[in-house]
């Protein structure tokens, strides 16, 4: 009895202690920093912030260029079109050489990195790789009438089967990726593509409050924008904002939106806390984040809200969609605040109302997954820390508190064999 109880609470401690690892998963930035002949791929990779989207997942094969083979792209093109070029080198499926030489039929197609973005329409997003005769393998778009105008070269490195980096000698160019126009037009009209994705609430807001010219001012360097849909305003517990003062809609505004790029990729990998637009002093108006599966999760300190839906991601901008409107610790955590806060837990009840209904995000079940918990597993035990100023310190202690859980259940292994 005693064995098979030490044992399961140990296999437990090691599944988390498994968790723990794939957390930290590969860096590919480290992986070619090790070549200098990559510098200027490996440095694209850092700026599109695809390096954090591959870090994110766990079975890849990254085609790389060295930098002569690279210099048809750099510097040639908006950094939106080199990363869409580059999202096509990304295959989401694990090849190494030998794996290469052994399709069946001698050819196949790869989804990429570029199928999942939706900007690639019909096959665009798909690579077509052919094992050619004299061991050569070729590479082109699947788009048909396409030529397999790249080849094979050499392999650079393997993790198995996670990653596998393969040089390749010149970038796989679908049909249109290098004369997609530069997202200056798009980006122009933020209001006008916020209310297309259902987030007209948010826009008029932008727009009346003036919070839209702070957020235009970031362009260049980054921006990125947490909007809340419609449904999102209507849903209870959210506070009634013209009860705020002005001063106060501005924060809440700039809290939606970040001076940074940060892709869902980033979203993904991101550990600390981030410092939003309403953020002026160390520790006020950041967010923090979590994951569930594929999903993001946002947390205020007030309550968490999931990242929906990409409506644009033209690098260096990225506009999302979100569940909830973020609502912060600082206007809206204390208890006995002026303001008709929303019971702190308001999460936790989230009344299946309408609001989950007919959005974009209706993906995944109404219920209450925003309840911080699930997935997250590393996480500290998140629904007492989210309704607490405690969450403020929650980042540093994010480790030591699985280090805390690790020790107590071996502790706990230990102490059931030996009552045994
Ligand atoms: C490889 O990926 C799997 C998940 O698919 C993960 O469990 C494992 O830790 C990863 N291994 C390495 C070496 O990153
Ligand atoms: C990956 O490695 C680079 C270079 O060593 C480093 O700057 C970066 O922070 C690392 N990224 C992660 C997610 O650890
Ligand atoms: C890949 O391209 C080659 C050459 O154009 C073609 O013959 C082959 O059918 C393609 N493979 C697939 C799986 O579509
Ligand atoms: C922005 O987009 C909206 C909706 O598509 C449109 O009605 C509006 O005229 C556009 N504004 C500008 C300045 O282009």
């Amino acid at each position: 009895m005693a064995a098979p109880q030490t044992f399961s609470l140990l296999a437990f401690t090691f599944s988390l202690l498994a968790v723990a690892s794939t957390v930290t998963g590969s860096n590919i930035t480290q992986i070619l920093a090790d070549f200098p002949e990559y510098s200027s791929f490996n440095s694209y990779l850092s700026q599109t912030k695809l390096a954090d989207e591959i870090n994110s997942r766990s079975t890849i094969t990254l085609l790389v260029l060295n930098n002569g083979a690279m210099s048809s792209l750099a510097g040639k093109h908006p950094l939106s079109v080199i990363k869409n070029a580059l999202s096509l080198l990304v295959l989401l499926d694990y090849y190494d050489p030998l794996k290469l030489h052994k399709i069946s039929q001698g050819t196949t197609l790869s989804t990429t990195l570029y199928q999942t973005t939706g900007n690639a329409p019909g096959n665009l997003g798909f690579v077509n790789i052919t094992d050619l005769k004299g061991g050569k393998v070729g590479f082109g778009s699947a788009a048909s009438g396409s030529k397999l105008d790249s080849s094979y070269t050499k392999s650079i490195k393997q993790i198995p089967y996670n990653i596998s980096v393969l040089e390749i000698d010149n970038p796989i160019i679908a049909p249109g990726v290098l004369a997609a126009p530069a997202p200056s037009a798009a980006v122009s009209n933020i209001t006008g593509l916020l209310e297309k994705a259902g987030c007209k609430t948010f826009a008029d807001l932008l727009v009346s409050s003036g919070v839209l010219k702070t957020y235009e001012s970031t362009i260049e360097k980054g921006l990125t924008v947490f909007a809340p849909s419609d449904e999102a305003f209507k849903a209870a517990g959210v506070p009634d904002l013209t009860k705020l003062t002005q001063a106060e809609k501005v924060s809440l505004l700039e809290y939606h939106a970040l001076a940074e790029y940060k892709p869902k990729g980033s979203l993904k990998t991101n550990k600390n806390k981030i410092p939003t637009l309403a953020t002026s002093g160390a520790g006020k108006y950041d967010l923090t984040t979590s994951t569930s599966g594929d999903e993001v999760i946002l947390h205020t300190g007030v309550a968490p809200s999931r990242v929906a839906d990409t409506v644009l991601d033209a690098t260096p901008v990225v506009i999302f969609t979100v569940d909830k409107v973020l609502l912060p610790a600082e206007l809206f955590g204390k208890p006995p605040s002026p303001a008709p806060a929303p019971a702190p837990e308001s999460d936790t009840a989230p009344t299946p109302s309408p609001a989950e209904g007919p959005s974009p995000m209706a993906a995944s079940p109404p219920a209450p997954p925003m309840d911080d918990s699930p997935g997250s597993a590393p996480s500290d035990s998140p629904a007492a820390s989210e309704n607490t100023k405690a969450k403020n310190a929650a980042d540093g202690v994010r480790s030591p508190s699985l280090l805390t859980a690790l020790v107590t259940l071996t502790a706990l292994a230990v102490s059931v064999s030996l009552c045994y």
